[in-house]
């Protein structure tokens, strides 16, 4: 998390097209829905340049694969730099601060990357994970029983889907259960700051956010310095074993901080969205209650139909062609997974959602090659076992009428804030 680098784009184009001309993510049927324009895109100019955010938008699958894997030409270093350049407060609240997060993991372009990928993913690897099943179990079931408590209408994104992620990733990092409702606070969304618009006001507010969360984090491995526990910073101190060649504190401080974002915002959207295309067809609600459909492969569908992240940036470090266009090194470029994921190159009747679809899980939603996501399969347990405990608790469940979709503009994250159901 860069948070005072804004890079600008080196060159440019002097020429725009109309299709990029009228591409804007933050317009409201955009945010809305924005299958159908992308469709167009793809169709029509497959890779243009949108003025509105300096960027290059790349819709294809094939391209979008390619561009991913080929790290020495595009570099993931700008992906979490904030889009809109921090106003004079906020960017004064870090450069007054001891805030030092440098870029390890997603947006590590360096050399670097393959040795901290191995030591940091280590302890998220399945084996290790299956240590938070029963915690994601009972956490889902008191989370949806209390809202059966509280009457026959509840939004899940509230009461569900935002919390439960949250509170997985606050174990993982072995945040104690005191400090939950402080942490919380904590937890708010990043998406605006990074990757929208946001006013001088939510800046300043999400900034000191950031670095309330990360002299939080600072502590926290400091106190597991002092007394290892079974968590994430305690594994990662166990495998430093002392030695600042394998990893720094500094370094084991940054990633803990990273953590939390990357892993809960993108799995509570990820469930919000695929609850809501279920609950909008009737037909694979009751193929899930009633067992005949499969529900790794229907994550799968949903996680490709409605992407959590729709887009990611990469930076091109020299000279490129995309799909024939000319593209000047230094240029930003917008990867669309969620046009990739419906190109019907690759899947046959994309905008059809079909659980048994058999190429599912073949989607871009969490990346490709060497930055794939480290949280893919947690994510997936945690996805699962949401829409399996509602089954077996509410088969009744249906979205209520009359609750348009909520949504935060931004670049590169769609989540539903907001999910009425009744039951
Ligand atoms: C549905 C939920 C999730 C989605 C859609 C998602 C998506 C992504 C995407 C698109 C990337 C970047 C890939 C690239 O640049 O090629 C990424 C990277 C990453 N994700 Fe996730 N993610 C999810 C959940 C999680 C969870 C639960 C965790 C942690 C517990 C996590 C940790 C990470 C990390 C550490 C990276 C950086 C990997 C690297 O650069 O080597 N993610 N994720």
């Amino acid at each position: 998390m860069r948070l005072l680098a804004s890079e600008k784009t080196e060159a440019a184009p002097t020429e725009v097209s109309a299709i990029g001309r009228a591409f804007d993510p933050f317009e409201p049927d955009f945010v809305r829905d924005p299958y159908p324009a992308l469709a167009e895109a793809q169709r029509t100019e497959p890779v243009f340049y949108a003025p509105v955010i300096d960027s290059w938008i790349v819709t294809r699958y094939a391209t979008v694969r390619s561009v991913l894997r080929d790290t020495a030409r595009f570099s993931p270093r700008i992906v979490s730099d904030p889009l809109t350049p921090l106003c004079p407060v906020a960017r004064d609240i870090i450069v007054n601060s001891e805030f030092d997060v440098p870029g390890l993991l997603v947006n590590n372009g360096t050399p670097s990357h393959p040795h901290c990928r191995k030591f940091f993913g280590e302890p998220l690897k399945p084996h290790h994970l299956a240590r938070l099943r029963p915690f994601i179990e009972k956490t889902v079931a008191r989370h949806i029983d209390r809202m059966m408590a509280l009457g026959s209408s509840a939004d899940l994104a509230a009461g569900l889907t935002w919390d439960v992620p949250a509170l997985v990733l606050f174990r993982l990092l072995g945040i104690p259960d005191e400090d939950v409702p402080q942490v919380k606070d904590y937890a708010d969304s990043r998406v605006v700051l990074l990757w929208g618009r946001p006013t001088p006001e939510e800046q300043t507010r999400l900034t000191q956010g950031a670095l309330d969360f990360f002299r939080y984090t600072t502590n926290l491995v400091h106190a597991r310095m002092e007394k290892l526990e079974e968590d994430y910073p305690s594994e990662l101190l166990r495998q430093r074993d002392g030695d600042d060649a394998k990893a720094s504190i500094r370094d084991i401080i940054a990633v803990t901080f990273n953590l939390l974002f990357a892993g809960h915002e993108t799995t509570s959207s990820a469930s919000a969205n695929i609850l809501s295309a279920i609950l909008s067809r009737r037909e694979l609600w009751e193929g899930v209650v009633d067992g005949s459909i499969d529900i790794p492969n229907l994550v799968e569908e949903g996680l490709r139909f409605d992407p959590p992240v729709q887009a990611w940036r990469r930076l091109a470090t020299e000279d490129v062609v995309l799909d024939g266009v000319g593209i000047p090194a230094g240029s930003h470029l917008l990867l669309h997974f969620a046009a990739a994921n419906r190109d019907p190159e690759r899947f046959e009747q994309p905008e059809v959602f079909d659980p048994t679809r058999g190429n599912a899980g073949q989607h871009t939603s969490f990346g490709v090659g060497a930055h794939f996501c480290l949280g893919a399969t947690l994510a997936k347990i945690e996805i699962e076992t949401m829409i399996r405990q509602l089954a077996e608790k509410l088969p009744d469940l249906r979205l209520a009428p009359d609750h348009p979709p909520l949504y935060l503009p931004n670049t590169s994250f769609r989540g539903l804030r907001r999910l009425v159901v009744e039951w």
